[in-house]
């Protein structure tokens, strides 16, 4: 029995077994395959690659619409391996399982056909860049292992607190100054790294050549002390700040109440939009502490102004009018939501929500902004937040959790799927984001891709010694089982562990922080 990650929607085995016997001409298919193939021989030194590559056909035609747009059918018979899909998304798919068939079989694979689509349009993985940089070569990296966890949207969380990672042309020192701290929770040495524009279209080049669209995020108007520390007029009271060094929320946040404000979000938002094409662009939207905006005397007018209610009611005009400016350009905006925004007017439907918490006293809300025309990604922190524990989240618990639990069939218009963030305040380097992610981010594509009645966590399990090996072809070395699934008393230590972790100066700050601001607004 072949085994898959994520397992497909149907394998049928045939008689016999596909032979390379010779070379019969010159490999004849697209050039993305060629990539993904070598690649592929290239770490796994399976012989006969040319013959292998040469005996692959593929058919690109309309009678496949009802595979969708990207799903596929793969047939080895025994002198060929035949690729059928409607588009290239499909045959790229096809060659994703291909490599992990040909990783088990070697060159004699069973002649076979699996048919296969996924089950949702969305399937994303986030790499939070802004509290530990990562270089281009690991970026590309995840985009490769999203490509063989058939894996479509890389959300790209740009800017945070703790760094500031792309280059705007107008706003220099964002870079030369944002993207620096000076200590982590890790010790005292400096962290810095940002992307140029440059590296930023090579990223979204590479993303795409491996069907993989590209979110940038532009956190506002929490999460923004990286731009105020360079630009301290965007804040309320211009704070003077430096580069945030700890983790935690902050409480200085962008000022909705200045002209001044919005002329930058939306000049960095032009620079934005011309690097990433694919026509989506997240706001963030998260952690916006409204102690300033109650007090300042700009944002206040600006309630007034608005004939809004509250600071509340602020940010959902605030992130409207972004919103506004974006759609003008044609582009869709997304927003982070933990259960905690209580929608009203101001809040335009055509936001969509990372829904990074599900209450059951919320899923009334949430069913509402659905039926407004609200869509939603499914991005619940447990189990999809990758840095959480395995002591709070089992891999068992990932694999079977129900991210549409609750939600009609007149829901589902308006999810479009699922998605694993990787935050990575305590993920300083590439070994812990693999001990993180992996293994379970196999088991999120899994409910991401597989048809819900194809998926078990018995047969998962089974096949977790061949994903562990496929993954290190990649070089990729991720939680034992043991660490996944810890025993009561391991996951006891690991979660003390990871909450001694949280404890951290940055009350105590925001506490004599807050002192200060109050003193300086009477
Ligand atoms: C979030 O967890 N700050 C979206
Ligand atoms: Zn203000």
């Amino acid at each position: 029995m072949i085994k898959l990650i994520p397992a497909p929607t149907k394998i049928l085995y045939g008689e016999g077994f596909f032979t390379t016997e010779k070379l019969t001409e010159k490999a004849s298919v697209p050039e993305f395959v060629l990539n993904e193939m070598d690649e592929f021989f290239h770490a796994s030194k399976i012989g006969k690659s040319l013959e292998i590559i040469s005996s692959i056909q593929i058919k690109l035609k309309e009678k496949y619409a009802y595979l969708g747009n990207e799903g596929y059918r793969l047939t080895i018979n025994k002198s060929a391996i035949i690729i059928e899909a409607l588009k290239e998304n499909g045959a790229f798919y096809a060659v994703q399982t291909l490599k992990q068939i040909l990783f088990q079989c070697g060159e004699k694979i069973p002649v076979m056909t699996v048919e296969d689509f996924p089950r949702f349009k969305y399937r994303g993985f986030m790499l939070d860049v802004g509290r530990y940089f990562y270089t281009v070569d690991e970026v590309k990296k995840f985009l490769d292992l999203m490509a063989l966890h058939k894996l479509n949207t890389f959300h790209f969380h740009l800017t945070e607190d703790q760094g500031w990672r792309i280059e705007i042309k107008k706003y220099p020192l964002l870079t030369q100054k944002g993207s620096r701290r000076s200590h982590t929770n890790f010790g005292f040495i400096p962290r810095s790294g940002f992307y140029t524009q440059e590296q930023i279209r090579e990223i979204v080049s590479y993303a795409h050549s491996k069907f993989i669209c590209v979110i940038p995020e532009f956190d506002i108007p929490g999460h923004t002390v990286s731009a105020i520390a360079c630009y301290p007029y965007l804040s309320c009271f211009d704070r003077k700040l430096k580069v945030a060094t700890h983790w935690g929320v902050k409480h200085d946040i962008l000022c909705a109440g200045k002209e001044s404000t919005y002329k930058f979000v939306f000049d960095v938002l032009d620079e934005i939009a011309e690097l990433f094409p694919d026509g989506e662009i997240h706001l963030g939207g998260d952690e916006a502490y409204k102690m300033r905006w109650n007090i300042c005397p700009r944002c206040q007018a600006e309630i007034k102004k608005q004939g809004l209610k509250d600071s509340e009611e602020l940010q959902q005009f605030f992130m409207s009018k972004v919103n506004g400016y974006l759609r003008e350009k044609g582009i869709k905006t997304i927003m982070w939501n933990w259960d905690d925004i209580e929608p009203t007017k101001w809040l335009d439907p055509s936001i969509a929500w990372n829904l990074c918490g599900i209450s059951p006293e919320k899923l009334p809300v949430i069913k509402s902004e659905m039926a407004s025309g609200r869509d939603m990604i499914i991005t619940s922190s447990f189990p999809y937040y990758l840095d959480l524990p395995y002591g709070w989240i089992n891999l068992k618990f990932a694999y079977e959790f129900d991210p549409v639990k609750g939600f009609s069939d007149e829901d589902m218009k308006h999810i479009r799927g699922i998605e694993a963030p990787l935050w990575t305040e305590y993920v300083p380097d590439m070994r812990t984001a693999y001990l993180k992610t992996f293994p379970r981010l196999g088991a999120i594509c899994e409910t991401a891709w597989t048809q819900d009645e194809n998926r078990s966590w018995d047969s998962f399990l089974g096949k977790l010694d061949f994903y562990n090996d496929f993954l290190s072809l990649y070089g990729v070395k991720g939680a034992s089982l043991k660490k996944a699934m810890p025993s009561k008393i391991r996951a006891a230590a690991s979660s003390l562990w990871f909450n001694r972790r949280q404890l951290h100066w940055q009350g105590l700050h925001n506490l004599i922080d807050d002192a200060v601001v109050k003193r300086k607004a009477k």
